[in-house]
């Protein structure tokens, strides 16, 4: 990944400082952590950047909100992804921010340098302004000749303005792309570039903004009246960076790797590049676009309410909550591809991998040297089929960090868990250890399985940086584990005589569906739950009831109070089944959001169960229990019956969350 075998230089996209971390930039900054912690335990020099963007418009009105200056508020608002990335265990080298004088100087002297190379010009262009947004648009912005923003009228302004001659470098970042198949990259990103510079003419790019219109920028070393675009202040910092934030005595530019997400894409392939083709600096190595995190199937905003405070899923998931985030987040989802964000999947990916697979490896493991070998490593030599295996994993993880394929590095390292497990399970140490003419074989079972955790230690190491070091202090060594290099670790085994520590810190808690969906509905932050106070609040500001109107005596009426007492409640089906020796009644399994019941239905006759998974239906919560052909039901589900006889299960209008009330 390293064109220099022995740096490597990597970044983030530098985050507009408006925001609070959530996440999406969770995702992109904890996958340059992997990278970094990968290659600086691979023995190379390591330069991981991330940081803020700080400049124009939306950073400078919400500044004023606050009557705050921009510089202030930024202040303010970077502490946010400061102490997240702390939190996320993220090994940045540097942190920048596009109002450190360092950057801001850089951008200067790289503005004057196109000027002087005369590859920026002052054009005078026509356009649309909207007043009260105060915000600038081109003609094919505008919807039906309004402001796309705000819907008012916009007025025809003629402008002046710096524009990059960024259409000179068309053909050479075709070609530059054509020919190095790495630079942009996953090739579906690639292909779509290419597409894009290849059936239209590529223009020029408008880098500045009016002072007056927009005074919270870095102004022009050439006309101060103008301050720069955004972008072209924003991108410079990964050249910048270095050059203020590192020690001098690494050339660090070219990057090797910019990860981004895909909506920056075009900005870093296309702006990007051809700045630097046109300043004569070196490209960077690749452009990595990565896909888009969805929650729970829908788009995350704000308005929606849904955006997910990676600090919550940390806290839900416990004392290893950020080992647990880390991993879920790159064994998930292939780097490049969409990705969906749900209770579920976080909760099986937990269970299963984490807690079981990996939790149950440590915890029989230690358990069983503690019992037979009173807690020290067993003298013996790691089981040879074992060792060739996992000394094969580090070759071919190497191979997918490589191209950023991080799901398949922890499939490979997943091997070597499973492997282990096997052993365990087939070499039955609890029986060996009944035999005293078997201690030999058992200790060569107990020494290879403790080899193989001391190389996961090593191997997770990147994905789960805390979890590791803890392993690695509970298998005795005083050291910390990235004292060692990986090449040296592997080599070296295990010492034989050493005193185990406490390993109940390493294990992974279960987490029940029912326990993590109420955790995560906080995970997903004051999103999830100011649109819980919002619905307690709306129910609580309805209208006074009317006046009561007499009602005469009527047999069949029933009053509110007494519908009142039925709980209706949706519920999502998560297993059908048929009930032995019925062919009308169906077990059904079903969730409701805080907890998950048993209730049989009688419309198998209209149903079959496979059609029933993942419906979501209404149900009668609190009726009594029932046993209906032996089987217990705890609730019943409602279905319209008309004279035909044609049944039809209740569901709801638009989807709603399993549990909601009906009323
Ligand atoms: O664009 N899924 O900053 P930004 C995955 N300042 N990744 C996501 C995501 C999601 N749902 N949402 C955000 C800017 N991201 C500019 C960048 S760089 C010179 C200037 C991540 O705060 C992803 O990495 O809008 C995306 O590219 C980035 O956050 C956008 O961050
Ligand atoms: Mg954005």
């Amino acid at each position: 990944m390293s064109r220099n075998p022995e740096k490597f230089y990597v970044t983030t996209p530098i985050y507009y400082v408006n925001d609070i971390p959530h996440i999406g930039h969770a995702y992109t900054t904890i996958a340059a952590d992997i990278l970094a912690r990968y290659n600086r335990f691979s023995g190379r020099k390591v330069f991981f950047l991330t940081g803020t963007d700080e400049h124009g418009q939306k950073v400078q009105k919400a500044a004023e909100q606050r009557s705050l200056s921009p510089k202030e508020h930024a202040d303010k608002m970077v502490v946010n992804f400061k102490e997240m990335w702390q939190r996320l265990n993220i090994s940045n080298n540097a942190f920048i921010r596009t109002t450190d004088e360092g950057h801001k100087a850089r951008v200067r002297e790289l503005l004057s340098s196109l000027w002087g190379k005369g590859l920026i010009e002052k054009r005078s262009y026509t356009g649309w302004y909207c007043v009260p947004d105060e915000r600038f648009w081109t003609e094919k912005d505008l919807v039906n000749g309004k402001c796309p923003d705000c819907g008012r009228d916009v007025e025809q302004i003629e402008e002046q303005n710096y524009f990059f001659l960024m259409s000179r470098y068309h053909d050479a970042l075709i070609k530059h792309i054509e020919k190095n198949p790495s630079y942009v990259q996953p090739d579906t990103r690639r292909n779509e570039v290419l597409g894009f510079l290849k059936y239209q003419p590529l223009g020029d790019l408008c880098i500045s903004r009016p002072k007056k219109r927009l005074p919270w920028g870095i102004p022009l070393p050439f006309d101060e009246e103008f301050v720069t675009y955004v972008w072209f202040d924003a991108l410079v910092n990964y050249y910048s960076g270095p050059q203020y934030l590192a020690s001098a005595d690494t050339a660090w530019w070219p990057a090797d790797v910019h990860i981004i997400g895909k909506d920056i894409l075009t900005t870093h392939a296309v702006y990007w590049s051809t700045m630097l083709m046109a300043l004569g600096l070196p490209l960077p190595g690749t452009i990595f676009a990565h896909g888009w995190w969805t929650i729970e199937g829908r788009k995350m905003s704000k308005s929606l309410g849904n955006v997910v405070d990676p600090a919550d899923v940390v806290r839900a998931f416990g004392e290893r909550g950020v080992d647990t985030f880390r991993y879920f987040l790159f064994r998930e989802i292939p780097f490049g591809h969409d990705g969906d964000f749900s209770k579920k999947a976080l909760e099986i990916r937990n269970n299963k991998e984490l807690a079981n697979d990996l939790g149950n490896l440590i915890s029989r493991t230690f358990t069983m040297t503690s019992k037979y070998f009173s807690g020290l490593v067993p003298q013996a030599e790691i089981e040879p089929e074992m060792k060739t295996l996992a000394h094969s994993i580090p070759e071919k993880v190497e191979l997918h960090l490589k191209s950023l394929q991080f799901q398949k590095a922890l499939e490979e390292i997943w091997n070597l868990v499973s492997y282990t497990n096997n052993y365990i399970q087939s070499n039955e140490p609890w029986t060996l250890a009944k035999s005293p003419e078997m201690h030999g074989r058992l200790a060569q079972v107990i020494y290879s399985s403790l080899e193989a955790i001391k190389l996961l230690a090593a191997y997770l190491y990147p994905f789960m940086p805390s979890w590791s070091e803890a392993l690695w202090k509970a298998l005795g060594y005083t050291d910390a584990l990235t004292k060692n290099s990986l090449g040296n670790l592997i080599k070296t085994p295990l010492p034989a005589g050493r005193k185990l520590e406490e390993f109940k810190t390493l294990l992974f808690p279960i987490a029940s569906y029912a326990e993590t969906a109420h955790d995560v509905d906080v995970v997903a932050g004051y999103a999830f739950v100011g649109k819980k106070e919002e619905r307690k609040k709306k129910v609580e500001e309805k209208p006074a009831a009317k006046p009561k109107i007499e009602q005469p005596i009527n047999e069949g009426l029933i009053g509110i109070e007494d519908f009142a007492k039925v709980k209706l409640r949706t519920a999502k089906v998560l297993l059908a089944e048929p009930v032995k020796g019925s062919n009308k009644l169906i077990r059904l399994e079903v969730d409701l959001g805080d907890e998950k019941r048993q209730i049989v239905a009688g419309i198998g006759k209209s149903y079959s169960p496979e059609e029933l998974i993942g419906k979501t239906v209404v149900i009668v919560a609190n009726l009594k229990p029932a046993k209906l052909m032996g089987v217990e039901s705890n609730g019943m589900l409602l279905a319209a019956t008309d004279a035909e006889g044609t049944l039809s299960a209740l569901t709801t209008e638009k989807e709603v969350k399993p549990g909601a009330s009906i009323k």
